[in-house]
């Protein structure tokens, strides 16, 4: 996705930072949606655990509700999360190995700042029912 839209978004978050207070948690999770789909994480993630694939193969990555649950006492998770998104996750040490298909997560450096790759963790981290 084009910067521009990122950044406009990106924008009006920090400049109505007293407004966002007063977001609606339905409107949190737009904005947040729509970072994660311009970032290129649903060309991956889902937000709800998906069925297999069409081909029958399992989904290409985990859904940010899976994650949530698998790390929902891990204190330490936002950090770790956020450094995974940002360098991509070990091929040899994968987290989600069976769950998803063979492909490793790539870096998303070129994708999105560490600022909003942590909003982003921290927003998914909670999503949890
Ligand atoms: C090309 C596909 C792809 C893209 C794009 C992608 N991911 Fe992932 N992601 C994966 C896969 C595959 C895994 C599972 C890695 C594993 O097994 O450890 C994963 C795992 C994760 C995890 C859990 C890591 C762990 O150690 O358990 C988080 C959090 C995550 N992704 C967030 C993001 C965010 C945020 C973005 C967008 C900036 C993103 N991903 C973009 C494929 C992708």
């Amino acid at each position: 996705m084009p910067a521009l839209p990122r950044f406009a978004l990106l924008s009006l978050l920090l400049a109505t930072g007293a407004a966002a207070v007063h977001a609606t948690p339905a409107e949190n999770d737009a904005a947040l949606l729509k970072l994660a789909t311009d970032s290129g994480c649903m060309a991956c993630h889902s937000v709800l655990p998906a069925a297999k694939r069409a081909d029958g193969l399992p989904p290409i990555a985990p859904a940010w509700r899976e994650i949530a649950l698998k790390y929902r006492d891990d204190p330490t998770a936002s950090d770790r999360l956020t450094q995974t998104v940002m360098t991509g996750s070990n091929p040899k040490a994968r987290h989600w190995t069976g769950k998803t298909g063979a492909t490793a997560m790539p870096p998303n450096t070129n994708a999105i700042s560490e600022a909003d790759a942590r909003m982003l963790v921290n927003w998914l981290l909670v999503l949890v029912p």
